[in-house]
């Protein structure tokens, strides 16, 4: 079937986006019937102040609740359990997080774990939510995982060394407070992790065989607004309006993923982030322009799109210079974000990339990828990203 004639559906959450969106959370928990809520954050949110902004509002619109910071970076399965036990032992009916991927992941595990009385690792894969979880109000603090918007949670399950996905529309919040000055407080390595993270998701979802028009237009406005500011933003942390602008990207990404899916980059970088606990951007980050590498053949078209939304212009060239020119600008903006290592650095060696393939074969992000990829495909190119 022609292009943008397939039957395609897309989900978004109610978001308020804008300088102290956060301040909000109080009055939309009340709405939403809240009468005693579970903030989930973890502790470098809270040193941030971003935390007591969100409960300070709760108190102002006399909402009792409960504060659980138990979240580490990549969410552990039984951060998820105790946070679920702590719910229920509060009493809780609504769920608030802050922070990044990690806080905001875990508080949509606890949610479909409480209204479920189930194990969250029962809900792996896709659409295995029965029951909607509580209302569930997210407030990012970083401009790159997108969990405010996106039907995605992806949890770690430490017993087998493996990161695994559940994809759902039970786990799109119920709204997102989307406030870029909660950017200010990140370091330059968060930035630039978060940020790559987030560049990858507008690429995957572009090229995805599950994309769309609609899609396409964030995925596209995603990766020239992450190219064009992030290295930027890094420099000038305390810019309102780059972070305002990575954002946006990150938001617009994440539009764009949660409903195309992603590809063979996600799929690896979860993989590897549960065989070592590395941060997920920069996962991502290794493996980026190798993916792309491997899925140029199968959409050319495509590709030089997303060139031309990072300002290149590969106009007249064959295809091996527009692949060069293509990879050697990805390269450039890791390289000038710092985070260009390779897998070397982070303790992968060849001996583990059999593993670290098969896990990835199996991960469903891998079921949009535009290119059809085998175990040793992926093993070539962790090969390559050694
Ligand atoms: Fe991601």
């Amino acid at each position: 079937m022609a292009e943008g004639l397939e039957l395609r559906k897309f989900v978004a959450p109610e978001y308020i986006f804008g300088v102290d969106a956060r301040s909000l959370a109080g009055r939309y928990a009340k709405n939403l019937g809240g009468h005693k809520a579970l903030v989930v954050s973890d502790p470098g949110v809270v040193a941030a102040g971003w935390t007591k902004d969100v409960t300070d509002s709760l108190e102002e619109a006399g909402l009792p609740h409960v504060l659980f910071t138990g979240v580490s970076p990549n969410p552990k399965v039984q951060e998820v359990m105790a946070g679920a036990e702590l719910y229920q032992a509060q009493n809780c009916n609504v769920l608030v997080a802050v922070g990044g991927g990690s806080p905001m992941d875990c508080a949509k595990g606890i949610g479909i774990v409480s209204s479920n009385r189930q194990n969250i690792l029962d809900f792996e894969g896709v659409d295995k939510v029965r029951l909607p979880m509580p209302p569930l109000i997210c407030i990012p603090t970083t401009g790159g995982t997108s969990a405010d918007v996106s039907q995605f949670a992806i949890i770690s399950n430490p017993l087998e060394k493996i990161k695994f996905a559940i994809i759902s529309k039970s786990v799109v919040p119920d709204l997102a407070l989307i406030d870029p000055l909660t950017l200010t407080t990140m370091d330059p390595f968060l930035t630039a992790c978060t940020g790559l993270d987030a560049l990858t998701h507008g690429i995957e979802a572009f090229v995805s065989n599950a994309s769309s028009p609609m899609t396409d237009l964030h995925a596209l406005e995603a990766i020239r607004l992450i190219t064009d500011n992030l290295v930027d933003s890094i420099k000038n942390p305390q810019d309102v309006e780059l972070r305002t602008r990575i954002m946006q990207g990150s938001l617009q990404a994440g539009l764009a993923f949660s409903n195309a899916i992603l590809g063979a980059a996600h799929a690896m970088a979860h993989s590897l982030g549960g065989e070592r606990d590395v941060p997920h951007g920069e996962c991502n980050s290794i493996l980026l322009d190798h993916v792309i590498e491997f899925n140029l053949p199968a959409s050319p078209e495509r590709f030089e799109r997303i060139a031309q939304a990072m300002g290149l212009d590969l106009r007249g060239m064959d295809f091996r210079t527009k692949k060069k020119t293509l990879l050697e600008k990805v390269r450039e903006i890791k390289k000038a974000a710092g985070v260009d290592k390779v897998l070397k650095d982070i303790g992968i060696s060849r001996a583990d990339v059999p593993v670290l393939s098969k896990k990835a074969l199996h991960d469903p992000c891998l079921i949009t990828n535009p290119r059809k990829a085998t175990q040793r495909d992926l093993e070539v190119i962790y090969e390559e990203s050694l």
